[in-house]
């Protein structure tokens, strides 16, 4: 593949964020993990409860594509930038079947997307600017956090949703082996004050996107 220059990768940073911003999502590589799994008959209260949680974790998905375009951005390394866009293109599977869940949740995705990526995207440069080893313990620090909270949504998630339940379940799996794989790209762990201000940003970004 051709190396891209700085401006290259700019153009193409922001053709991906107007994109994202304006949901044209491209369509997913994999398959719909709820495929073929009942369509169940939730109560209103139950709808709006798991419309509320797929609404955080599209959220997080337009965040995770920003982190890693603006990661990618500045990403020193050619292995590296190939990374971030490789893993990119996998969380585009999780934005795509997360807007698909919403839509049969008959909800929309948060109207605040442009605001996620904005700020993703300066926090993802961010990380890039202090080198690979620490870009790289960001994106595993980031994808543990995501674990951790699919699986309290996983908990969540009312009893008979089995659609959104295979969606994140498939999503936390996913996020695992993109730690995984980042810590053996040599990312370093990341000081205890940056883990926390990561967990307070990603609180105000959850608890926002459950309403709007
Ligand atoms: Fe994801
Ligand atoms: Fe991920």
């Amino acid at each position: 593949m051709r190396d891209f220059d700085q401006f290259d990768r700019l153009i193409m940073g922001l053709d991906d964020a107007l994109k994202t911003a304006f949901r044209v999502t491209a369509a997913p590589d994999r398959p719909y993990p709820a495929e073929g799994l009942d369509a169940e008959a939730l109560t209103e209260r139950d709808r709006r409860h798991a419309a509320g949680l797929m609404r955080v974790d599209h959220a997080g998905e337009v965040a995770a594509q920003a982190l890693y375009r603006g990661q990618e951005w500045i990403g020193r390394s050619e292995s590296v930038r190939a990374a971030m866009r490789r893993a990119a293109a996998e969380e585009n599977d999780h934005l795509a079947w997360c807007e698909r869940r919403l839509a049969e949740l008959d909800a929309r995705p948060s109207l605040l997307g442009p605001v996620w990526y904005l700020g993703s995207f300066c926090i993802g440069s961010c990380a890039g600017l202090f080198g690979d080893r620490w870009s790289l313990g960001f994106v595993a620090e980031t994808e543990r956090q995501v674990v951790r909270h699919l699986e309290s949504h996983l908990r969540g998630l009312p009893e008979e949703d089995r659609r959104s339940r295979a969606v994140l379940e498939q999503m936390r799996d996913d996020e695992g082996r993109h730690a995984t794989a980042a810590i053996e790209s040599g990312g370093e762990k990341l000081p205890e004050a940056v883990k926390m201000l990561m967990a307070l940003a990603s609180r105000v970004m959850t608890t926002t996107a459950y309403w709007v």
